[in-house]
């Protein structure tokens, strides 16, 4: 898959048609998930495919304010709930979201807000937690699709699709040397290389209310993925958060060549002057 050119296409849909997708895509993605990037492939994890009678069986446990979205199908990803599991179902859940962008399918993220009741109610086994949930189908195009404009938590508008796209990180703003604010110059890279484009990518990920808290440090031949604290997004939905803009820097990053070793969750010995209550989720050997 073309990671650069997914992470840039794709973006949130929250008004999909009501007809289910083909069959032959489910299964599509269904065997994609077999073979999909694994941050921690030793991590027992299961997708279920939902159907549209999830939305009433959800409501109250998934959602901005516990407002679901109505789509013909869901993507439950279940995980044992061992270290660094939401990272790691973060990862997983958006290299699906690839794989439905390439599939010309639209999606949108849904966080999680009671996951006990979900368990209940989808009858879980108890060893498993439900880690990820993304609506997806094909998008309406009847009505322009909806974009959220996000005031604050509680001000959140869902806009018609009027050229409105949701603000993103920039680049240079996004990614430090290894002195933290000192931009690394990102932007000034030849724009076919692959650390510009995997650093765009990144700054393409979706985010919880698109919040984006967190930033880069480039020492050297080492990415480091740093989480600042917010107070709207939970440690679950921040943990999902750098899965998920972890994914697109290496898919991009992988494209063009190789890793080592890919992503070491955790910090390196070194020690790094960070903002207090930032934490240093990971770092990658380019
Ligand atoms: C962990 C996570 C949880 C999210 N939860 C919701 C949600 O409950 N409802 C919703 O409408 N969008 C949700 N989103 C989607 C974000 O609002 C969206 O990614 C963000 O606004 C950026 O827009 P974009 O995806 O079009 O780039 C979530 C995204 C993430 C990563």
């Amino acid at each position: 898959m073309n990671y650069y050119e997914l992470a840039t296409k794709r973006e949130s849909t929250r008004s999909f048609k009501k007809k289910p997708v083909l069959d032959r895509q489910l299964s599509e993605l269904k065997n994609y998930f077999g073979e999909c990037r694994r941050l921690l492939p030793e991590i027992k994890t299961e997708i279920q495919i939902l159907g549209a009678e999830a939305y009433r069986n959800l409501t109250g446990c998934a959602g901005y304010h516990s407002f679901m979205i109505e789509a013909p199908h869901y993507l439950l990803i279940t995980s044992s709930p061992s270290d660094h599991y939401l990272e790691n179902a973060g990862y997983i859940g958006e290299d699906l979201v690839m794989k439905l962008t390439e599939m010309e399918l639209e999606s949108c993220w849904i966080t999680l807000t009671n996951t006990s009741e979900m368990k209940m109610r989808l009858s879980i086994p108890e060893d498993m937690e439900p880690a990820a949930l993304i609506a997806f189908g094909n998008a309406t195009t009847m009505l322009p699709s909806s974009r959220l404009d996000i005031k604050s938590v509680s001000d959140i508008i869902i806009k018609k699709r009027t050229g409105f796209v949701a603000t993103k990180l920039e680049v240079d703003h996004a990614v430090y040397t290894d002195t933290w604010g000192e931009s690394a110059g990102i932007s000034a890279l030849p724009i076919n290389s692959s650390l510009y484009q995997a650093f765009i990518a990144a700054c393409c990920a979706p985010s919880f209310l698109n919040l984006q808290s967190y930033r880069f440090m480039l020492d050297k031949d080492k990415v480091l993925m740093v989480t600042l604290p917010d107070d709207l997004t939970t440690s679950s939905d921040s943990r999902l958060n750098a899965g998920i803009a972890m994914l697109h820097f290496a898919g991009t990053m992988e494209n063009h060549h190789a890793s080592k070793g890919g992503w070491v969750l955790g910090a390196p010995e070194k020690q790094y002057d960070i903002p207090e209550g930032a934490s240093i989720d990971g770092y990658y050997a380019i």
